[in-house]
């Protein structure tokens, strides 16, 4: 049967006139393409997104609490141990496994390429961000005696890059049996005006969901199946820009094991109040994260009866679940939030429009969101000197300059010890 019609009365539903005209003008396997693209597109769900960009983000302050936390410098040497062991063995077991979020490319950086391709300048030869990852991984596998099965988040737009970046790195000479890839999901990107933009492939412009989305695509892809089938029992989540990220740590397993746990996090404390970056606290008695772009100047400044900020704890994206509570938040719908940015598309004569300045809204979950779900989480807190270096702008804070001066400094600590 053809599906023309029924698309064409929706298109003329949510009033995207624009997209009919496009249609019109397609044959072929071009507009099959399309209609079954269109046909893939929860309209009610966008147009409620976009609606929802004309709201204001309101945080509710009175509910607002400081989050409490460990801090991995403080704990007493018989809990350290402790939870070392615990963490240790559940690693040896093989009951571990990782997942790196690498779906985003690294725009803000100016590179290229999936993020995990761009090359830091350390230690003369450079090193690429997937290969740092991948040190950290081996030694941990080394240490205990095992294989981490590492399954890496890409997106659409950056899978075959990311992909054929591994294989002719030769996964930097980790058990490619034991990586496994995987791709998030996308969402269209939306003008001001309520339009979806149309892309120079003569498609709807769809950007991919943000980190949230690694939940359901993990057992969409069935990665999370295989993990089960592998006897996974605790899934570390972790970011791919962090040169110093630290992706087996004993002490925090053995933490949210001992403590009866379902969920995770590390912090560091916030290098001042306007630090790109998430913080943690309690709303309404449930753990969650602002993020830095909703944090209101009021409570980012916020400071407690010792002086230290009240909202320090800060994300350093080392999120940790059991595999059940991975699973039910698999299951839930997480909130998008919205972003406006640039972004590239066809007019209505077909002719190419790079805007200057943001035009359009894109729609990303958060990661972190799924933490409300739960009633308590553990936060540990680490050094930022140790744990912390990432590489997210072309220059100035958190750059390639910055993130390469805390590498080097950590590593030839390590090193003279
Ligand atoms: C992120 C955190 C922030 C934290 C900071 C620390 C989120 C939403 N924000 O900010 O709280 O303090 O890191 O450095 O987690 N990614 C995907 N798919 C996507 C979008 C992102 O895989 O659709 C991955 C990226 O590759 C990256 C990570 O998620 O590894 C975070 O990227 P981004 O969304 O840019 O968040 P940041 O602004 O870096």
């Amino acid at each position: 049967m053809d599906k023309t019609q029924d698309i064409i009365n929706l298109l003329e539903e949510y009033n995207q006139g624009h997209i009919i005209d496009l249609l019109n003008k397609l044959e072929g396997e071009k507009k099959q393409e399309l209609i079954k693209q269109i046909d893939n597109i929860d309209f009610h769900e966008i147009m409620e997104l976009y609606d929802n960009t004309k709201k204001e983000i309101q945080i509710k302050e009175n509910k607002i609490e400081a989050i409490t936390y460990f801090d991995k410098e403080k704990l007493a040497k018989d809990k350290k141990n402790k939870w070392d062991k615990i963490g240790e063995e559940i690693i040896r077991n093989g009951q571990y496994a990782v997942i790196t979020m690498a779906g985003g490319q690294g725009t803000r950086l100016g590179h290229t390429g999936p993020k995990g391709t761009f090359k830091l300048d350390v230690y003369g030869k450079g090193k690429y961000l997937f290969e740092i990852l991948t040190e950290n991984l081996k030694e941990a596998n080394q240490r205990y005696n095992t294989i981490i099965p590492w399954y890496i988040m890409t997106s659409k737009e950056n899978n075959k890059e990311t992909i054929e970046f591994l294989e002719k790195n030769n996964y930097f000479g980790y058990d490619k049996n034991n990586v496994t890839i995987f791709i998030q999901n996308e969402l269209p990107i939306v003008n001001t005006e309520g339009k979806l933009l149309i892309s120079k492939d003569l498609k709807i412009k769809e950007a991919s969901d943000g980190n949230g989305g690694t939940y359901s695509s993990l057992r969409a892809s069935g990665c999370l199946a295989d993990m089960k089938e592998k006897g996974i029992k605790w899934i570390f989540v972790g970011g791919v820009d962090n040169v110093l990220l630290k992706m087996a740590d004993t002490i925090l397993l053995g933490m949210t094991k001992d403590l009866g746990l379902a969920i995770s996090s590390k912090s560091v404390v916030k290098s001042n109040p306007h630090e790109k970056v998430g913080v943690f606290c309690k709303i309404n008695g449930h753990p969650k994260i602002i993020e830095y772009a909703e944090l209101p100047d009021k409570i980012a400044e916020e400071v407690d009866s010792r002086g230290e900020l009240k909202y320090g704890e800060s994300n350093i994206m080392c999120h940790l679940y059991t595999i059940e509570a991975f699973e039910k938040i698999s299951k839930e719908t997480l909130m998008y939030h919205s972003a406006f940015k640039k972004n590239s598309y066809l007019d209505e004569n077909g002719k190419e429009i790079i805007p200057e300045s943001p035009n359009s809204y894109k729609f990303e979950s958060f990661i972190f969101d799924a933490f409300e779900l739960f009633e308590d989480m553990g936060i540990l807190r680490v050094k930022r000197e140790e744990e912390f270096a990432p590489v997210k702008n072309r220059e100035g804070a958190d750059s390639p300059k910055t993130a390469k001066e805390l590498y080097e400094k950590y590593w030839n600590k390590v090193k003279n010890n």
